[in-house]
């Protein structure tokens, strides 16, 4: 029977982590996965995420199961991060799960049973949506994220609303886009808040990158926007990089409507997907995170260590840009940019050249995760990246 399974491609950025570790040289740059790194290269875990574990340690007096939707006090005390101190608690429920892999899967697969067939998407994106919507068993249809000019194209989304038949879904980022940066502004989620309410497709929202950008509120701008005015929509969120917590596994998923039955059974019908998937998420992180967000001092520790971690990569982003011309690429707009990634116009042949002569690890769409750069290698970087782009 197994004989008659094929071969299947590895995972091409959880690869890279191997090939990039496989990598003796000691001045190689690491610029793959989406994990923050210090200004010494590091991804140290957060002081109030250790804080809440050391509490956690002392006070945790079962691991006796919690059920299918993990830890509530953990999935309630996001609801004001997330939506807004003023957002209406009686039109959202959410359950935890396992990072924000597990939140887009648990959508996806709750919007297929309430009906949706395809799933609009702009691209490039998160290589794993698109096998998230294949998995499922969606269509995707995508529509392109970004002009020639490099802004968040909101003509294409446009056109791709015009065109939603019955059964569709829209698939937003939130903020931080992965893997371009490129985010729409504020007076586009304006529009965007209205163009999707009268397409009538059901949104999905996906923020893993919260406070990565501008800020904690700053970053849920759009979604809350969208939020405000369609009558129902599902959300994606994760925790793994805004409490550094990445192999925790820390998600959550919500859904949205003020029709109280809807609400419901999009709980229990995430519930069953989730028992027949992984049972129950993960306790540990979400659990550190709810005791983060229930003490003030923690909080605002966690919020302190945020806010360096953005320092830093604003830092980077402008180094970046300074730099303006570095062969054929134009870096100025990676002042721009938001979050972690950006991507940079350079072809294959280059990507695998930065990488054999110079120890330069990137994604193969060109993705950058810029927190990768710190002050002992980023004059490297782009001397590396003006040889290969010549
Ligand atoms: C990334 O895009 O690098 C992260 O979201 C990690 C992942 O799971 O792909």
């Amino acid at each position: 029977m197994l004989k008659n399974l094929q071969q299947q491609p590895a995972d091409a950025l959880l690869a890279l982590i191997k090939l990039h570790n496989a990598d003796p040289r000691v001045d190689k740059i690491d610029l793959g996965v989406g994990v923050y790194r210090t200004s010494d290269g590091a991804t140290p875990v957060f002081k109030a995420i250790k804080a809440a574990e050391q509490k956690l340690l002392e006070t945790q007096d079962s691991k006796a199961y919690l059920g299918p939707e993990g830890d509530m006090g953990f999935v309630h005390a996001l609801i004001p991060y997330v939506f807004g101190k003023d957002f209406d608690r009686s039109k959202v429920e959410g359950m935890q799960a396992p990072g924000g892999t597990g939140a887009v899967r648990l959508a996806v697969e709750v919007a297929k049973r309430a009906g949706v067939k395809r799933i609009l998407m702009g691209t490039p994106s998160w290589p794993n949506h698109a096998q998230i919507v294949a998995a499922v068993g969606l269509e995707l249809v995508t529509f392109k994220h970004v002009t020639a000019e490099g802004t968040a194209d909101l003509n294409a989304l446009k056109t791709a609303l015009a065109a939603a038949q019955p059964g569709d879904a829209v698939l937003l980022h939130g903020c931080c886009h992965n893997p371009t940066g490129v985010d729409y502004t504020k007076a586009q989620w304006d529009e965007i808040a209205a163009l999707v309410t009268a397409s009538g497709v059901l949104p999905i929202l996906d923020l893993a990158y919260q406070g990565l950008g501008d800020g904690m509120e700053e970053d849920a701008y759009g979604l809350r926007k969208v939020l405000a005015e369609v009558p129902e929509a599902l959300v994606a969120y994760s925790c793994d990089k805004n409490f550094g917590l990445y192999r925790d596994r820390v998600g959550a998923f919500y859904a949205v409507t003020s029709d109280a039955t809807a609400l419901a059974n999009a709980m229990a019908n995430g519930s069953t997907i989730a028992r027949a998937s992984w049972s129950m998420p993960p306790d540990h992180g979400a659990a550190a995170v709810r005791l983060i967000l229930s003490d003030a001092d923690l909080t605002a520790l966690w919020l302190a260590e945020l806010d360096e971690m953005r320092d830093r990569m604003a830092w980077v982003r402008e180094r970046l840009s300074a730099a303006q011309q570095v062969g054929t690429v134009n870096m100025a707009p990676l002042g721009i940019q938001k979050g972690l990634f950006s991507m940079l116009p350079i072809n294959g042949d280059q990507i695998l050249a930065i990488r054999e002569k110079h120890g330069v690890y990137m994604a193969g769409s060109g993705r950058i995760n810029i927190a990768g750069l710190t002050n002992g290698n980023i004059d490297k970087f782009i001397a590396a990246l003006g040889d290969v782009a010549a």
